[in-house]
C-alpha cells in the first residue's frame, strides 16, 4: 500500500480543502494511506544567514521524502495559491529538496464556479522550478467549485459524479506513481544542478 502526504494548502481553521483531503483519507483507506500535513505556523521565509531551516520545515520535508507521493489541495486567493502554501514551498526548496522527482497530484476547492483553476496552474508552475523539481501528474485537474454545497453532514462528497471523477483521478495517480519510479535517469544531474544553486544562493541574508 502506498503512503501519500496530503498537504493542506491553507491555514484557515474551517477549510473545505482540508475537508476534501480528510474525505480522501477515509474514502481511499483500503487502497492507500494518506497522512494530512499542515503548513501553517512556519515563519516567513527569509534566506536565514545561518542556513538553518525551521525544525517544522525539516520535519515536513522528511515526511515528503519518505512518502510515495504528495497530494496538494489548494484554495485560490486572488487567482493564486495562498501565501502560506507558497511560503512552505520556499522553505521546502532551501537546502532541502524533498519534492525532487516526487509524484504530485494537485487538487483544489473554492466557493465560486472555477474551482481553483488559476491557483492550480500557478502551483504547477511553482512545482516545476528546479529547486522543487516535482513530477506533477500531467493533464489532470480536480476543480471542486461551489464547495459550500459539496459535502454532506458527515463530511462526505454528496455528488456521485464528483466522487467518480475523483476515483478516476486517484486511480490514474496510483499508476502515475508507479511509472514515476522508472523515471530516474535525470535525477543525479538534477541533484548536481540544485547543489550548484544551493551554493550560490545560500546565506545571502
Ligand atoms: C482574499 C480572498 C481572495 C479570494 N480569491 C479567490 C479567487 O481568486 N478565486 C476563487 O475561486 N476564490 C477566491 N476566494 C474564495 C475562496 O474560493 C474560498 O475562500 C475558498 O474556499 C477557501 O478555501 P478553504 O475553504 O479551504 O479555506 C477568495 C477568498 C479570499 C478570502
Amino acid at each position: 500500500m502506498n503512503k501519500y502526504i496530503g498537504i493542506v494548502g491553507t491555514n484557515t481553521q474551517r477549510s473545505t480543502n482540508r475537508q476534501l483531503l480528510q474525505f480522501m483519507e477515509r474514502h481511499y483507506q483500503d487502497q492507500a494511506e494518506i497522512e494530512l500535513v499542515e503548513v501553517a505556523g512556519l515563519p516567513m521565509f527569509n534566506k536565514p544567514a545561518d542556513r538553518v531551516i525551521p525544525d517544522r520545515a525539516a520535519e515536513i520535508g522528511k515526511k515528503i521524502d519518505e512518502s510515495d507521493g504528495v497530494i496538494i489541495s489548494t484554495p485560490e486567493y486572488d487567482h493564486a495559491v495562498p501565501a502560506v502554501l507558497m511560503n512552505a514551498l520556499e522553505w521546502l526548496s532551501y537546502g532541502i529538496h524533498p519534492f525532487l522527482d516526487k509524484p504530485v497530484m494537485i487538487i483544489g476547492a473554492s466557493f465560486g464556479s472555477l474551482g481553483t483553476s488559476r491557483a492550480q496552474a500557478h502551483l504547477r508552475q511553482m512545482l516545476d522550478a528546479p529547486e522543487l523539481g516535482a513530477r506533477i501528474m500531467p493533464s489532470s485537474e480536480y476543480l471542486l467549485g461551489h464547495v459550500l454545497e459539496a459535502f454532506d453532514k458527515d463530511g462526505n462528497l454528496n455528488d456521485q459524479g464528483r466522487i467518480d471523477r475523483l476515483d478516476a483521478l486517484f486511480a490514474d495517480f496510483e499508476e502515475f506513481v508507479k511509472i514515476s519510479k522508472e523515471l530516474w535517469h535525470t535525477t543525479e544531474y538534477d541533484k548536481q544542478e540544485i547543489s550548484k544553486l544551493d551554493k550560490t544562493d545560500f546565506g545571502s541574508n
